[in-house]
């Protein structure tokens, strides 16, 4: 009988309403949907990726009203009334890449890419946190994402550069 109620539990639906990179969007989710799924499949922004899905790699990090947040570990009803932010939105209306964005393309700070959405989303995280880190910061700010391919030099270099930049244009990082 207990299972039987545990199973209807989870098959609930409710509404969500969010708030993605500037844009509003309603819609009735299952409870269990996580925050993860319900961007890439509901609201097609496949930009934030799915690699371990429980925790550990990052890629799907994603900022919840300014914080950095594993996508994947959040239902999405868990995101009602908030605003988000996924790689799509950096650029925001511009056609030019986000500061963060060029200084990864400049610095070869990516080679498959999968990492990288996640990483810049938890770069821009911790540049608004702070704005000078030194080296030791920048490994230890990007030590919950995980990159198979670069070595991780050329993405501090990146960060590096990133940094510089938004000191001198700090309302890139509000
Ligand atoms: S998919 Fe979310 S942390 Fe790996
Ligand atoms: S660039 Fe391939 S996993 Fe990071």
């Amino acid at each position: 009988m207990q299972d039987q109620e545990e199973i209807l539990t989870f098959t609930e639906e409710c509404e969500v309403a969010v708030t993605v990179n500037g844009q509003r969007y309603e819609r009735r989710v299952p409870v269990r949907l996580l925050l993860s799924d319900f961007l890439r499949h509901d609201l097609h922004l496949t930009g934030t990726h799915v690699g371990c899905e429980h925790g550990v790699c990052g890629c799907c990090t994603v900022l919840c009203n300014g914080e950095a947040v594993r996508a994947c570990l959040m239902f999405a009803v868990q995101a009602d009334n908030m605003f988000l932010t996924t790689i799509e939105g950096m650029a925001g209306t511009r056609s030019e890449l986000h500061p963060i964005q060029q200084a990864f393309m400049e610095k070869h700070g990516l080679q498959c890419g999968f990492c990288t959405s996640g990483i810049i989303m938890s770069v821009h995280a911790m540049l608004h946190e702070n704005p000078d880190p030194s080296e030791e910061e920048i490994r230890e700010g990007l030590s919950g994402n995980i990159c198979r391919c670069t070595g991780y030099q050329n993405i501090v270099e990146a960060v590096k550069l990133a940094a510089e930049r938004l000191r001198q244009a700090p309302s890139e990082v509000e």
